[in-house]
């Protein structure tokens, strides 16, 4: 029986009965608090599900709800979210916060298109918040079930593809309960997707919607979802500096406009070879003087800063957006012309095992992990 209209009540009682025997026990299932489910949403817009509980518990336990969110400072905020990534999230809730307090009373709303007039809420967010929290009949479509339903539908086109968008979310909506029951429905979606159809491998045999998948009829389940190709991908060499007054470190806070926003790092410097360039060299890895000098050089031009590096920590890999950074950890001490005055921007020596509230990005999360394990023993 190949999926239609007709199938939907068939697609809903095998889906709910497969999701009441076989769902994660998760944190953000046991409630129906708009705000908490938000939480939940927007930490695990990027990140996996095993990483967001233990961070989802912590946000709650130290904003339980909208109106603390709204009055707390922002850099707390950051700090909450040290390690999850993609800060510009938190910002946004932040933002959001606010605006529920100015404009909805300190209320969470109720309706969809209130919800999506909320910073940093999206089509899917405002449908997982309205249909979780207040069972409306809201569509949703993340990577779970755009995998799903790409698949039920035998979907040859990139999903990505405006056409394919419109039929996603026609079906997200069509196969919708008509009165109540989208919340449970929802949920199951998303779990057979990430559970069982999954990306490689999906697990037909396990699945109760097999009869009614059109990719599995046509043995067609390991090419769907189309992959439209990927954006060039671009290396980059950065350089940071663990530079030690004492007990003492000195960390940089990001400027606006640039990558990491008012988180904190190590100072930092991009050393990538440009072809044709005048920079100075710099070679990945290696513990050379010919490394150290270029590293002083360029840490003087960027931020003013007088050091001296002594020796090699390590390297973390790690991406933004399309690009894919190797940083170079060194240890050094600063210069005698040092002045935290001479440098510009907003600089800080911090004890990070005393100040460890400070928000800092993630690269600077695990090198100082790295550089200070007796702080997380
Ligand atoms: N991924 C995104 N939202 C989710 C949810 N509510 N439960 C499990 N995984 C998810």
């Amino acid at each position: 029986m190949p999926i239609s209209q007709t199938s939907f009540p068939t697609l809903r009682r095998r889906l709910t009965r497969w999701y009441q025997a076989h769902h994660r026990n998760l944190p953000w299932r046991k409630t129906d608090d708009p705000y908490a489910i938000w939480v939940s949403e927007t930490m695990l817009q990027q990140t996996q599900v095993s990483t967001v509980i233990d961070y989802y518990e912590r946000f709650l336990s130290v904003f339980p709800n909208v109106v603390e969110l709204a009055a707390a400072d922002e850099q707390a905020v950051l700090s909450l979210w040290q390690g999850l990534g993609y800060y510009r999230r938190a910002r946004q809730m932040h933002a959001a916060a606010k605006k529920v307090v100015d404009e909805f009373g300190g209320e969470f709303p109720r309706r969809v298109e209130e919800i999506l007039s909320l910073p940093g809420i999206g089509r899917y967010t405002a449908g997982a918040i309205a249909s979780f929290a207040f069972d409306t009949r809201a569509p949703i479509l993340e990577a779970n079930t755009l995998r799903l339903f790409s698949r039920l539908l035998l979907l040859r086109e990139s999903p990505k593809e405006t056409n394919s968008q419109k039929r996603l979310w026609e079906f997200a909506e069509a196969i919708l309960p008509s009165r109540s029951g989208s919340r449970l429905l929802n949920q199951a979606l998303m779990e057979l997707g990430s559970l069982v159809c999954t990306p490689q491998q999906p697990k037909c045999d396990a699945c109760p919607l097999q009869q009614l998948c059109l990719s599995y009829a046509a043995c067609a389940q390991h090419e769907i979802p189309v992959v439209s190709s990927k954006p060039k991908v671009t290396e980059l060499t950065h350089v940071a500096l663990v530079l030690k007054r004492g007990n003492q470190v000195l960390i940089r806070q990001n400027a606006v406009g640039e990558w990491w926003e008012g988180l904190w790092d190590f100072p930092r410097v991009n050393l990538t070879l440009v072809a044709g360039g005048t920079g100075p060299a710099y070679e990945l890895g290696a513990e050379s003087q010919a490394n150290f000098e270029s590293v002083r050089q360029a840490m003087a031009e960027t931020h003013g800063l007088d050091c001296i590096p002594t020796h090699y920590i390590t390297m973390i890999k790690h991406s933004v957006t399309r690009y894919r950074i190797s940083l170079d950890c060194l240890a050094g001490k600063v210069g005698k012309g040092f002045a935290i005055k001479n440098l510009s921007g907003n600089w800080r020596w911090v004890e990070l095992d005393r100040d460890s509230d400070i928000p800092l990005n993630a690269s600077a999360h695990r090198l100082r992990r790295q550089c200070f394990p007796k702080w997380y023993a």
